[in-house]
């Protein structure tokens, strides 16, 4: 099984670029930008990952970002993360930011996007990784901070494909968002938001209804509402669901409580991904494996999580078929065997 899962081709869609940055170049990008981290080693680091909910983790992961100055940084940031993917044979994926983060902090929009998009042009031609990029905005800020993030972007719309919403779901809800989503809508940009993470199943209707979303980013508290998930498996609505942050912000006490595997089988359009690997303990293998080994799964059943992510994803339809068929031989090859 580990063999199988290690080689499967494998697409990601729920990523946050700033939930890759490992410890150690944490305190590489610490020294070299001479900014002071409350550590003394990575190991601190890591002990320090202890999390009890998502704001828990938000408060460090936020910190974790002051490190990021340089156009070069945001480049190392993205260029490790996509090692990872070759790695993971990760043949294609799509990548949040949080400008909000950076331009905070004082770090011009241009500095993170520049970065950020050279990693994603060299990995495309030296590692044949192909990408998109989704520009998130901060639920816990005001909406207006959010649009007037919206019209930093517009320059770079060529290289942003989609606007989500992340950050603390509780007390945030979508249709605080409703105005700048449809004007990111009405400029072209694809929409999705993170809903039902920690929040009701009522967000991820509102996530649908008010922010005419395309995917939604976990959603995994559908199930506290039979007449939505059996709505989301009839219009095949993705939900983009992240097993190893769910264990570690304890949206389930663990991997057999988790329903990644009952929605596949009730024929949801559900997909595997690593939200923020650095800090829940692995990449798209590592979540890949995890749900593996608590839930007995076929081969076929795994590949589906690559398929619907391939059905899911913001790329053409040419690609799409292109892909999918990479993934059914080998499915067939390694099922011949
Ligand atoms: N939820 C909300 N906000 C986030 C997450 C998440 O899982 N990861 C990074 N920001
Ligand atoms: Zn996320």
């Amino acid at each position: 099984m580990q063999n199988f899962i290690q080689n499967l081709p494998k697409v990601e869609l729920h990523l946050h670029i700033e939930g890759t940055l490992e410890p150690e170049l944490m305190f590489q990008l610490a020294k070299r930008n001479q900014v002071n981290i409350p550590f003394q080693t990575p190991e601190e680091v890591r002990a320090a990952y202890q999390f009890t909910n998502l704001q828990s983790f938000l408060d460090i992961y936020y910190q974790g970002a002051d490190v990021l100055i340089h156009e070069q940084d945001f480049f190392d940031l993205t260029w490790a993360y996509l090692l990872r993917c070759q790695a993971d044979h990760v043949i294609h994926t799509e990548i949040f930011f949080d400008p909000q983060t950076h331009t905070a902090r004082g770090i011009a929009f241009e500095t993170v996007i520049n970065g950020i998009s050279a990693a994603l042009d060299k990995a495309r031609q030296e590692l044949g990784i192909s990408s998109q990029l989704i520009m998130c905005f901060l639920r816990h800020l005001s909406e207006d901070d959010a649009i007037e993030t919206f019209k930093q972007a517009l320059p770079y719309q060529d290289k942003i494909i989609g606007v989500g919403l992340d950050s603390s779901e509780q007390g945030h809800p979508p249709e605080k968002f409703a105005r700048v989503f449809k004007m990111a809508r009405d400029a072209g940009f694809i929409p999705v938001a993170h809903a039902g993470e920690e929040g009701p199943a009522s967000n991820i209707d509102d996530a649908l209804n008010l922010l005419g979303v395309q995917r939604v980013d976990h959603g995994v508290r559908c199930v506290e509402d039979p007449q939505l998930v059996q709505q989301l498996a009839e219009t095949r609505m993705p939900l983009t669901v992240c097993p190893l942050s769910n264990i570690k912000l304890r949206v389930f006490d663990n991997m057999q409580q988790h329903n990644i595997v009952e929605l596949l089988r009730q024929g949801l359009c559900v997909t595997i991904n690593s939200d923020d690997p650095a800090y829940f303990g692995g990449y798209m293998t590592d979540n890949f494996m995890a749900v593996a080994d608590a839930h007995k799964m076929t081969h076929a059943e795994l590949a589906q999580f690559t398929l619907n992510a391939i059905e899911a994803s913001f790329i053409s339809s040419t690609e799409k078929a292109r892909m999918a068929s990479e993934v059914k031989a080998y499915l067939n090859h390694t099922d011949t065997e």
